[in-house]
């Protein structure tokens, strides 16, 4: 784990409800840095909501929007950037996040993640868990039980609180 004491940004990769933007908040309080939320800055610059977009454009339309703000928001520094779920699945994206800072995966085991994200499938604002939303986990997981594996760190989050997560961090920066 060399050199993430003096990394350009911190990188948060990992499936969807495994506490990418809430352990980003803390991190980015504790540390002074500015926290961005791929989801959130892709929604700003389109205007639209993410289901809107999936609904309206299609997958292949945000993830070209993922892409395009990943580059834009690792090109600088200072920055903690909480990823969407599944901006690790093209190539050129992997690229892109370990030039531009350290990347830390979270993981959790599938009944902590369909726990937590039952209530947002529920409400339609992760257009990919619509239907059955733990057999989409459970497919979704499958397909890519190796997505994350490049990531510099790994944490598992199964039985930690966002702020234990936040905290093991901080402490192999030092
Ligand atoms: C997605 C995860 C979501 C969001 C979009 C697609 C995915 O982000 O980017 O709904 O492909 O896993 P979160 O991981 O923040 O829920």
């Amino acid at each position: 784990m060399d050199g993430q004491g003096k990394c350009r940004n911190i990188v948060i990769v990992g499936f969807m409800g495994t506490g990418k933007s809430t352990v980003s908040r803390i991190l980015s309080e504790r540390l002074g840095w500015e926290r961005i939320d791929t989801d959130e800055e892709i929604e700003r610059r389109a205007g639209k909501s993410i289901p809107q977009i999936f609904a309206e454009d299609g997958e292949a339309s945000f993830r070209d929007w993922e892409s395009r703000v990943l580059t834009d928001v690792l090109s600088g520094s200072g920055k903690v950037v909480a990823t969407g779920g599944g901006a690790v699945l093209r190539e050129s994206n992997r690229q892109v996040m370990l030039a531009g800072g350290w990347v830390v995966a979270l993981t959790a085991d599938k009944d902590s993640l369909i726990k937590r994200v039952m209530s947002s499938a529920a409400s339609g604002t992760r257009p990919l868990l619509a239907g059955d939303a733990e057999a989409r986990v459970t497919a979704l997981l499958e397909s890519r039980r190796r997505a994350y594996d490049f990531a510099q760190a790994t944490i598992d989050t199964s039985r930690l609180s966002p702020a234990d997560v936040a905290n093991m961090m901080l402490n192999w920066m030092q």
